[in-house]
C-alpha cells in the first residue's frame, strides 16, 4: 500500500522526522525555509494531511481556501490561536494540537524570566558584552530575592502548575487565578483568588500563563497594571497578544513596573520598537518549548493525531 503524503511546514527534530518518514511520504523544505500561506495552500492540494506550526496562520479566509482533500490538520504547538476551529469544523477538518510536551520546558523559561528579572540578568550581561563593567560595587545592579515573595499566576493549567512547583523550590508564596479552581491536590497549597483583581493586589511577581482567547487578548493593560503592587515584576510565556505593549512599556519607563521578562510578543518576530532600548526587560525569542525533550514530545503528539485520523479514530489531542 502506498504511503499517505503529509506536508510538514518546518524542519522538526531528527527523531520526529524519522518517525514521520517511516510512516508517510513527507513533503517539506529541506532548508527549513518558512512557507507562506499561499505556498501551504498550493502544496496542500497534493497531500493528505498538514502538520503545521504556530507560524502558519490558518484564519477563516485561509481555511475557506483549503483544498477539499485536506481533512486533517495537526499543529506542532499547544497554542491554537493561529487556527480558526469553527471554520475547520464547518469544513469537516479534524484538528489536533500538541498539548503536553511544552509543559516543563515552558515552566523552566518562566522561572528563568522570574530569576533574570529579579536579579537584572540582562543588564549585567550587557555590561560585560559592552566592556563597560567598572568593577564590583555595593550598589551595582542590585535586584531582589525571590524567597518569601508572592507570585501570582494567571492561568493555572499544566504550565502554571509546573511553574508553581518550581517557584516553591525558591520559597515563593504561590497565588493563582483561573476560571477553574484546582482541587487541593493539584493546587498543592497555592492560594486561589476568586477574581483577577484579588490576585493582582497581592502579586509582587505576576506570571501570565493563560491561552490567547477573545476573553484574554490584551487584558494586561494600564488598568490591570494599576492594580499590581508598586514595582511589581511581570513575566509572560503564554502569548504576546495578551499584553497591551504601549501600556506595559509606559509602566516600565515610569517604574510602576520594576521589570518585565518576556518570551512572547504580539506580532512576532517584529516586536514593539519600545522594548528594544528598555533596560528593565529580560527578553527571549519565544524559547518556551525550545528544549529537545519538549520538541520531540510535541512532534510525537502531533504525529499521534495524524496517525489516529488516518486510522479513522478520534485524534488523541483533538481540538475540532
Ligand atoms: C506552543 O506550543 O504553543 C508554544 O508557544 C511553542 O513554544
Amino acid at each position: 500500500m502506498s504511503k499517505k503524503r503529509i506536508l510538514i511546514t518546518r524542519r522538526l527534530p531528527e527523531a520526529v522526522e524519522a518517525r514521520a518518514r517511516a510512516a508517510y511520504d513527507v513533503v517539506q523544505h529541506a532548508d527549513d525555509r518558512q512557507m507562506g500561506i499561499d505556498e501551504v495552500l498550493e502544496t496542500a492540494k497534493s497531500v493528505d494531511a498538514l502538520l503545521i506550526t504556530l507560524n502558519e496562520k490558518c484564519r477563516k479566509d485561509v481555511i475557506d481556501r483549503m483544498p477539499e482533500n485536506i481533512k486533517i490538520i495537526s499543529t506542532f504547538s499547544i497554542g491554537f490561536d493561529h487556527l480558526d476551529l469553527e471554520a475547520c469544523k464547518a469544513r469537516g477538518i479534524a484538528v489536533g494540537n500538541a498539548p503536553h510536551g511544552v509543559t516543563v520546558a515552558t515552566a523552566e523559561i518562566a522561572m528563568l524570566l522570574l530569576l533574570g528579572s529579579a536579579r537584572r540578568a540582562s543588564e549585567g550581561e550587557h555590561m560585560i558584552r559592552t566592556r563597560s563593567w567598572p568593577g564590583w560595587a555595593p550598589l551595582q545592579l542590585v535586584g531582589q530575592r525571590l524567597d518569601g515573595k508572592k507570585l501570582g499566576i494567571y492561568g493555572f493549567g499544566k504550565i502554571g502548575q509546573a511553574l508553581a512547583q518550581r517557584a516553591r523550590g525558591f520559597d515563593m508564596e504561590i497565588h493563582y487565578y483561573d476560571i477553574y479552581r484546582q482541587p487541593a491536590d493539584k493546587g498543592k497549597g497555592a492560594i486561589y483568588h476568586e477574581t483577577l483583581d484579588s490576585l493582582l493586589s497581592v502579586s509582587q511577581f505576576f506570571s501570565i500563563n493563560a491561552p490567547s482567547t477573545p476573553e484574554t487578548r490584551y487584558f494586561f493593560n494600564k488598568d490591570v497594571i494599576a492594580k499590581l503592587p508598586q514595582g511589581a515584576i511581570v513575566v509572560n510565556t503564554a502569548r504576546g497578544d495578551l499584553v497591551n505593549d504601549e501600556d506595559m512599556i509606559a509602566a516600565l519607563k515610569s517604574g510602576r513596573l520594576a521589570y518585565a521578562g518576556l518570551d512572547v510578543f504580539a506580532g512576532e518576530p517584529k516586536i514593539h520598537e519600545g522594548y528594544y532600548d528598555l533596560p528593565n526587560t529580560f527578553l527571549f525569542p519565544h524559547l518556551g518549548s525550545a528544549a529537545i525533550e519538549a520538541r520531540n514530545q510535541m512532534g510525537f503528539e502531533a504525529l499521534d493525531n495524524i496517525d489516529a485520523a488516518f486510522a479513522g479514530k478520534d485524534m488523541p489531542f483533538k481540538l475540532a
